[in-house]
């Protein structure tokens, strides 16, 4: 190879999160820490890799992730891949560290978690193969408020990012009880239509016939609208249920629609299910979705414990936030060492300034002033301290304020009190 000139990229459906962006997406970090943890969640952080079969039990064998988009390889041994959602890895972790025995009747956990998914998807605007998700789990909830509280928080979440143009999407799969009923009913209805479905319909229709609404074929979709309901099939829990769900969300104001083809596309979910939906973000629009889930913990090895939660995707909040949310951290200060002897005491001054909070910004070596002045621009610093020979003498610096243009002069505590001064009124 060598001799030849290679030029790497990041692979597709990857992306750099470059420092311009930085701003917005610690904006959405932060306001997710500060409005979760007015829920009282509390935050896990669980390895970005687990044992396959933790996901092919839990999310489905039959579903699109599970079949065709999980970065699986093995090591040692092992298979292992990298989690493609993050519910099963912290109802894994639930059960591990049996929290199941601080929970108490009407206290349920609430955990939370932030970071990177892996699925081998088609990449578009929107869709990544390594992308973010913000997620939030309630376990030990088996109430309708833990659905209407969940749902409430995620609404609050995009609130406080200033995500106004949102439609919230809900319906009900059913649960154990009523939904094999609903899949004889359908697979009734499939069985004549099969013909004129899809490949992967008709494979769905034996394997999950539930899945058959995942279909993305726009005849099949057209097809399939015709199909029967879960509505039809519901049992009376299940009902009382979800109108309990409705009631609450009309308490809270919240408006939603209810889309009887709404099943996500995970197999664990019973009872209710939503989306809520970014209107004008073109066809990957789902800002955040998820449900109830209460066969799970059971189902990977922890008491019957019914879940509820949510997850979002980062990177289509930070598309829908717009450029107004997070402010950019630049510069406080950029000092401009005048001559060897001001470039000399600026090193020793930087590391002072830098000890007490200020974000200080100088060259390695020394340069021209008007070098200085242009960095200063490029790095948005919103001063200058000039410090030369002569300042050095009298111990009073030059301070010029970037932005108004205007300049004073004080001395070394003065510095840290007129930038920090600045830093408050502008909340950075
Ligand atoms: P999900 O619907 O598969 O649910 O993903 C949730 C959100 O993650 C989506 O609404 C979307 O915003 C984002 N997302 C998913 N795939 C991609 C992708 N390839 N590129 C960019 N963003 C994406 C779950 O993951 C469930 N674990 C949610 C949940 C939590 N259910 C109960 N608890």
């Amino acid at each position: 190879m060598r001799g030849m000139t290679v030029r790497y990229q990041a692979l597709r459906g990857t992306r750099d999160i470059l420092p311009d962006e930085i701003a917005a997406w610690r904006f959405l970090e932060n306001t997710t820490h500060e409005v979760f943890s007015r829920y009282g969640f509390r935050e896990l952080r669980t390895p970005i890799f687990e044992a396959t079969e933790l996901f092919a039990r839990s999310v489905g064998a039959a579903t699109d992730i599970v079949r065709k988009e999980m970065y699986t390889f093995t090591a040692g041994d092992e298979s292992v891949t990298l989690r493609p959602e993050n519910t099963a890895p912290v109802v894994r972790a639930f059960v591990e560290h049996a929290f199941h025995r601080t929970i108490a009747a009407g206290f349920p956990e609430r955990l939370y978690y932030l970071g990177p998914m892996f699925r081998y998807e088609r990449p578009q605007k929107g869709r990544q193969r390594q992308f973010h998700q913000i997620g939030a789990e309630l376990l030990g909830a088996p109430e309708p408020l833990a659905d209407a509280e969940t749902i409430e928080m995620a609404w609050s979440l995009l609130s406080a990012l200033s995500i106004e143009d949102r439609e919230l999407r809900l319906n009900t799969v059913g649960d154990t009880a009523c939904r094999p009923r609903y899949r004889e009913t359908l697979t009734r209805w499939l069985a004549p239509r099969l013909p004129a479905l899809c490949e992967d319909c008709r494979r769905r229709a034996v394997e999950n016939p539930l899945r058959v609404f995942d279909c993305k074929v726009e005849a099949d979709r057209k097809l399939l609208e015709e199909a029967p309901d879960m509505a039809g099939s519901l049992c009376a829990p299940c009902a009382e249920h979800f109108d309990a769900v409705r009631a609450m969300l009309d308490g809270f104001k919240i408006a939603y629609v209810v889309d009887p083809r709404l099943v996500r596309g995970l197999d664990y979910y019973q009872r209710t299910v939503f989306e809520i939906v970014a209107t004008g973000l073109g066809a990957q629009n789902a800002l955040l979705g998820g449900g109830r889930y209460d066969g799970l913990v059971d189902e990977l090895g922890g008491p019957a414990i019914p879940g509820f939660g949510f997850a979002a995707g980062m990177e289509r909040l930070v598309m829908v936030m717009g450029k107004t949310a997070g402010v950019a951290v630049s510069s406080d200060v950029l000092l401009v060492g005048l001559g060897e002897i001001g470039f000399l005491a600026s090193i020793g001054l930087a590391r002072t300034l830098r000890a007490r909070g200020l974000r200080v910004a100088m060259p390695l070596t020394e340069r021209p002033l008007g070098a200085q002045m242009k960095r200063a621009e490029r790095l948005g610093a919103r001063f200058a301290l000039f410090v030369g020979e002569t300042e050095l003498a009298r111990g009073r610096f030059g301070l010029k304020n970037l932005t108004s243009g205007e300049q004073i002069e004080v001395d070394e505590a003065g510095i840290e009190a007129v930038v920090l001064a600045e830093r408050n009124d502008h909340g950075r």
